[in-house]
Formats: C-alpha cells, structure tokens, sequence
C-alpha cells in the first residue's frame, strides 16, 4: 500500500492507473479504524481492481468542538490494518492540504437537513456533503463504499451523487456488530467499562420493537415510547428513537405502509452515555 498526502500527488499516482483500465473502488473514513471500516475494503477489494482508502477527520463537520479534539486518532495501527485488507492507496492529507484558506462554500441539502441527525446536529451534513464532493472530485472513483450504520448519510450522499450528476456507484456495506450487537464505531473507545456494558441496549431495544411489530403489537408509536423509557430508565439521553423511509427519512407511524415494504423502513436511534453520543439503526425487514 502506498500512502499519499497531497492532492497533486495522489491524482498523478490515480491518472496513471485510470490509464491502464483500472477500476478504483473508494473507502472514505476519519480512521481510529474497526472492523466495519474493514470490512468496506474488503468488499471494495473483491469489486474493484484498486481500493483507495481515506483518513481525514474533517473539522468541517464536528459541530462540537470537544467531540472533535477528542476523536480518537489510531494512525500507526489503521495504516497496518488497511495493508492488511487490501487497500492499495490510502490518501492521509492533513486539514491545510483539504482546506488551505478558509471555506466560503455551503452545501444546503434541503429536507433531509431537517431531521435526525441534521437537526440533532446542526452543519454536520453540510460539512459531511462538503468534503463527500471534495473527496470524489480528488479520487474520481468507480464505486463508493458507504456503511448502512450512518444511514442518513447514505442518503445525504446518495442525494449529491444524483443531483450534481457524479459518475460513480454507491455501494452500501451491512452494519459490523459486536458479538452482543453493540454496532462498532469508533467512539466506542471512550466508553468506560461499565458504559460499554449499557451501549448494547440501543441495538437490543431497536430489535425487540421491530419484533413486536411483527407479532402485531401496535400503535408503533406505543412501542417507540415504551423504548425510549427503558433506556432513559438503563442511564441514556434519548435525542430519537424513530421509525423512518431510508431514502426521504420521513417518521412513518402506519404499520400496514412498513409492512407492505419493509425494505424502505428503519428503526432509527441517538443517545447519549455520560457524554459519548451513538447512534445506531436497523432494518425493518421481518
Ligand atoms: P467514519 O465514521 O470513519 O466512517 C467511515 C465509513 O465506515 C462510513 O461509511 C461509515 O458508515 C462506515 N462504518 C462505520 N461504522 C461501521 C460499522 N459498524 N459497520 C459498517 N460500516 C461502518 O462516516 C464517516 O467516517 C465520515 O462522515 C466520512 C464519510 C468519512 C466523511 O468525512
């Protein structure tokens, strides 16, 4: 693997290798990276000739400054990890590379901004579509790999690529979990161990909704109530526990839309552990 800093540099080393017909499947992350990050360059590797990796924690969109200075950073072992999976270019620019005077440009992404985590998190998404557009534009990938874990960001992108007509294929890789299905996530290292004992319940609450929906039990509405209550009862800052359609993230409450097209729907949650944010979604397939 090769490991690239600059701009300039890494679309010399990628214009040669367009050149000789290659295929290029891209993996963008913010590193201190885990199995799910990994498992995207894997399936990146079997797709494509040549996987391109990104590490850049993008300042651009923390909108809390101490979730920013605390991101944790894991350099030396994410480049043996990514050696290790089949990356052959990982592109590591530091911010005056990415952003060398300060930004004026803004992406508004409209309605999906106001919901979720656009809400919960004001200017996270445009600067996420800010450094997506950034990144696609440097690298000009055949594929980009996204994980289903940020699943409104999969939409976000997925809405830039089709509105400004960019040239490459959206994969979406499955959610990677813990044995106890704590979805894995690079903030996971802050917890304590007796917060990371608690973390698991947000999957747990998520999957014993979606069962009693199943089985019959409504309103959803109830459900969703009942959730959020035991795990503000288990020591959680609930933001949202929600049923939403993946692609508009509009709330959907009526059970007979979901079960008529339980692809579309997702249990979606954010919350809080002393401090450590999560979030976390699964499908509503049966
Ligand atoms: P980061 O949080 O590092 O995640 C990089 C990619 O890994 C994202 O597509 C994310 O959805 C995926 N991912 C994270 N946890 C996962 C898990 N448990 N299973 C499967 N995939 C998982 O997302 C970002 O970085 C940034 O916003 C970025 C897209 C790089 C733009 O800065």
């Amino acid at each position: 693997m090769i490991t690239v800093k600059s701009i300039h540099e890494i679309r010399e080393i990628l214009i040669s290798h367009r050149r000789a017909g290659r295929t290029f499947g891209f993996v963008p992350t913010m590193g201190a990276l885990h199995e799910g990050h990994i498992s995207l360059i894997r399936q990146a590797s079997q797709q494509s000739d040549l996987v391109v990796g990104s590490i850049f924690v993008n300042p651009r969109q923390f909108n809390n400054s101490q979730d920013f200075d605390l991101y944790p950073k894991s350099e030396e072992q994410d480049i043996a990890m990514l050696e290790q999976s089949g990356c052959n270019v990982l592109f590591l620019p530091d911010v005056t590379e990415m952003y060398p005077k300060r930004v004026g440009l803004t992406i508004q992404m409209g309605s999906i901004d106001q919901v979720l985590e656009g809400s919960h998190r004001p200017g996270h998404f445009s600067g996420v579509a800010l450094v997506v557009i950034k990144l696609l534009n440097i690298i000009q990938p055949d594929v980009l790999w996204l994980g289903q874990k940020d699943l409104q960001q999969v939409a976000v992108v997925s809405q830039i690529i089709q509105e400004l007509s960019f040239p490459v294929r959206l994969e979406i890789g499955a959610t990677v979990r813990e044995a106890d299905g704590l979805a894995m996530s690079s903030r996971n290292r802050r917890f304590s161990r007796e917060d990371r004992q608690l973390a698991p319940a947000l999957f747990q609450e998520m999957t014993k909704i979606k069962d009693l929906l199943h089985k019959g039990q409504t309103p959803l509405q109830n459900l969703l109530e009942q959730g959020k209550a035991n795990l503000e009862v288990k020591g959680f800052k609930t933001e949202y526990l929600t049923a939403v359609h993946k692609d508009t993230f509009e709330t959907v409450l009526n059970v007979k839309l979901i079960k008529a097209d339980p692809y579309s729907y997702h249990l979606c949650v954010a919350a809080e552990i002393n401090g450590i944010r999560l979030i976390d979604n699964i499908s509503l397939i049966p």
